[in-house]
């Protein structure tokens, strides 16, 4: 079985990319786990055409479709996203956005395989659950309509860099444990 940890942030070496490390090594002991960053894709905003509500397919080319092949060979996929602005960073919204022809709400649309299983992680600086709340249901929204089912979500309240995801190691493995 094969695990996906996507990084929803555009940094490569902060907090999320520290907890991303973490689940993957936790459930690499179940998993072939592979980890990706949004940042190493190169791909533009949705221009909002509907083009591929007629056609299932962007009138764009660019990297998408790799993101959606690397999901398409996951069994498991774990999303790790922090707040920026109470929500998922733009760059990872404008995936999410791009995912448009793989949307189950027009006929036709493309296809990713059936049966997986989504999880999301959600970190934030402030203290309140509220904004990881939002991201999980922002991504679940997305899990959603990619037939992803939603299996659990761990939201991460104090962190703002990389040294402040130590303390909270045990939380990421309990929750991976668990996947
Ligand atoms: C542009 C930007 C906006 C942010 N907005 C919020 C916010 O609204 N609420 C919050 O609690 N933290 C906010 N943060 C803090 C991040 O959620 C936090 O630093 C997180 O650890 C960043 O992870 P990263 O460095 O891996 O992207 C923001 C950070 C940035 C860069």
């Amino acid at each position: 079985m094969n695990a996906l940890v996507i990084n929803c942030s555009p940094v490569r070496n902060g907090a999320t990319a520290e907890i991303v490390r973490i689940a993957a090594e936790q459930l690499s002991v179940q998993y072939q786990t592979k980890t990706i960053c949004i940042d190493d894709y190169r791909f533009s905003f949705c221009k909002g055409c509907r083009r591929c509500h007629e056609t299932a397919e962007c009138v764009q080319q660019d990297d998408i479709p790799m993101i959606l092949r690397e999901m398409d060979a996951a069994d498991v996929i774990l999303c790790a996203a922090p707040s920026y602005w109470a929500d998922i960073p733009g760059h990872f919204k404008a995936f999410i956005d791009r995912c448009t022809p793989w949307c189950n709400t027009h006929t036709p649309h493309a296809k990713i395989k059936s049966g997986k299983r989504g999880y999301v992680i959600a970190l934030r600086t402030g203290p309140g659950m509220h904004e990881c709340e939002q991201i999980i249901r922002t991504i679940e929204h997305f899990y959603g309509h990619l037939e992803i089912a939603c299996c659990g979500g761990l939201g991460l309240t104090g962190i703002e860099y990389k040294p402040q995801v130590t303390p909270r190691k045990d939380d990421i493995i309990a929750f991976c444990e668990k996947i």
